[in-house]
C-alpha cells in the first residue's frame, strides 16, 4: 500500500494530557489525504478544545451521541460502518475498561460497539494504572478481540512519575497504523533485509566505508512490514531511525553483517541484500592511532567474503534478491551478478546519478529476473520499494 489517500479514519480522543499530541496525529492523516473524523469524549474537552481538531480535520467534531449538528446524516452507526480504521489516542484506563466491557455511554464508545472496523488504541496513563491487574485484564480482552495496542512508551509521565504509560509519539502511531490499513499481502512472510554501508576499521579512529545512506533498504523493510510481513533488518551504520515494528540488528563490518545474515537466513522466506557491503578490509588493524610519520601511507586491503554469493549457493526455495550498484554498463553488469550469485531477482541502480542510488530520497531502478526486465521511473524510495515488492509477489505467484 503506497498511499492512504481516501481512507476513512476516525480518531477518538479521550481525557489525557497527551491529547494535544493527537493534533499532530490528525495532521499526519490529513497531510496524507485520508478522510478524517474526530470524536472527543467530555473528559478530552478538558484537555484540548474541539476547535483545534476541527481546524485540522476540516469537519465538525463528534462530541455527543445526541449532538444534532454533528455532520447531519452521519450518526454513530454510519460513522462506525464507514471507517477503515478507528484509533483511540490517547486511550485512558477508563475508556479502555469501557470498551473492553461493551459500554456505550458516549459517542466514542458507541461507535466502537457498533463497528466492525479495525481498532487501534494508544494507551496513556499513570504507570501504576497501566500496571494494575484490572488494566492488564482489560488490555488482554481487547487484544484477544483483535484490537491493536500501540504502546504505551516508557518515560516521564505527566504526574511526575516515570515508567510505562506515555502515549507513543504521533509519528510512531501513524506509522504503526499503516499496517492496519494495508491489504497485508505479505502476511505470514518473513523478510531478511540488509541495508546501509559497512565500516572496515584501519585503526581506532579511522575506517573505510562507502556512500550508502541505507534509505533504500530501510524503505524496503518499512514497506514489507506495512504489507504484513515479519521483517528483520540487518543494518550498517546509518543516521536513520529503525522502521516501526521491524527487528533491528545493527552491525559495523562486513564480517559482522555476514554473521548476522547467516544466523537469520534459515528462518526467512525472502532475503533482500540492499546493503553496500565493503568489498575489502584492511589486512591489519592498528591497535593505536597511526601517526603521520610517513610521507606515503600504504595500507593493504584483503577481500571480504561475498555474502550474497554464499547465500545463492544454499538458497533452497528461498527468494533471493540482490542489488547492483553500478556506475557503467548497468544492465550488463547487473545481469552478470544475477546469474553468478544464483539470484531470483536483481535490482540495478546507477549510483553515479545525483537523483538516484546513494544518499538520495529518490531512486530509478531496473528490476531484472531471468526472464523479465522492468524499468521503474524515477520515484521516491518508498514507492520504489513497493514496486520491488510487487515484482517479488508477482514472481512468487507464478
Ligand atoms: N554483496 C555481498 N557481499 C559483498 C559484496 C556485495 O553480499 N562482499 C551483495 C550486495 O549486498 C548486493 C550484491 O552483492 O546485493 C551486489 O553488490 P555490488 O556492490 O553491486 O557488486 P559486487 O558483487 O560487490 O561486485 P563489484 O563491486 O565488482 O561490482
Amino acid at each position: 500500500m503506497e498511499t492512504i489517500a481516501g481512507k476513512n479514519i476516525i480518531i477518538g480522543v479521550t481525557g489525557g494530557i497527551a491529547a494535544y499530541k493527537t493534533l499532530i496525529l490528525a495532521r499526519l492523516f490529513i497531510n496524507n489525504e485520508a478522510i478524517l473524523k474526530v470524536v472527543m469524549t467530555k473528559a478530552a474537552e478538558s484537555f484540548i478544545g474541539p476547535l483545534s481538531f476541527q481546524a485540522i480535520s476540516g469537519s465538525k467534531i463528534g462530541l455527543d451521541i445526541l449532538d444534532p449538528v454533528f455532520d447531519s446524516g452521519m450518526d454513530h452507526i454510519e460513522l462506525a460502518r464507514d471507517a477503515d480504521l478507528i484509533i483511540i489516542a490517547p486511550a485512558t484506563a477508563n475508556t479502555i475498561a469501557k470498551i473492553a466491557h461493551g459500554f456505550s455511554d458516549n459517542l466514542l464508545t458507541s461507535i466502537i460497539l457498533a463497528s466492525t472496523s479495525p481498532v487501534m488504541i494508544c494507551p496513556a496513563m499513570n504507570n501504576n494504572m497501566w500496571a494494575n491487574q484490572a488494566t492488564i485484564d482489560n488490555i488482554n480482552i481487547l487484544k484477544k478481540r483483535g484490537v491493536h495496542v500501540c504502546g504505551p512508551a516508557y518515560g516521564e509521565l505527566a504526574c511526575s512519575d516515570s515508567g510505562a504509560g506515555r502515549m507513543e509519539e504521533p509519528e510512531f502511531i501513524f506509522e504503526d497504523s499503516l499496517r492496519l490499513l494495508s491489504e497485508n499481502d505479505f502476511s505470514d512472510t518473513r523478510f531478511l533485509i540488509s541495508a546501509g554501508p559497512t565500516q572496515e576499521p584501519i585503526d581506532p579512529v579511522r575506517y573505510i566505508t562507502n556512500r550508502s545512506s541505507g534509505k533504500m533498504g530501510y524503505e524496503l523493510a518499512r514497506a514489507a512490514r506495512i504489507r504484513g510481513a515479519e521483517v528483520t533488518l540487518v543494518s550498517g551504520p546509518t543516521n536513520l531511525p529503525g522502521p516501526v515494528g521491524v527487528e533491528m540488528i545493527n552491525i559495523r563490518t562486513a564480517k559482522e553483517m555476514s554473521d548476522a545474515i547467516k544466523k537469520k537466513f534459515t528462518d526467512c522466506d525472502i532475503c533482500i541484500m540492499a546493503a553496500a557491503v565493503g568489498d575489502y578490509r584492511s589486512q591489519k588493524q592498528s591497535e593505536q592511532k597511526i601517526k603521520k610519520d610517513m610521507d606515503v601511507l600504504n595500507i593493504n586491503f584483503e577481500k571480504n567474503p561475498d555474502i550474497l554469493l554464499g547465500l545463492g549457493k544454499q538458497k533452497g526455495d528461498k527468494f533471493l534478491v540482490g542489488f547492483a550498484a553500478e556506475t557503467q554498463d548497468l544492465i550488463k553488469n547487473a545481469t552478470k551478478k544475477l546469474f553468478k550469485k544464483n539470484l531470483n531477482m536483481i535490482v540495478a541502480n546507477d549510483v553515479s546519478r545525483t537523483d538516484a542510488g546513494f544518499q538520495t530520497n529518490t531512486n530509478q531502478v531496473h528490476i531484472l529476473t531471468e526472464k523479465t526486465a522492468i524499468k521503474l521511473p524515477l520515484m521516491s524510495k518508498f514507492r520504489a520499494a513497493h514496486g520491488i515488492l510487487n515484482s517479488i509477489k508477482a514472481m512468487r505467484n507464478e
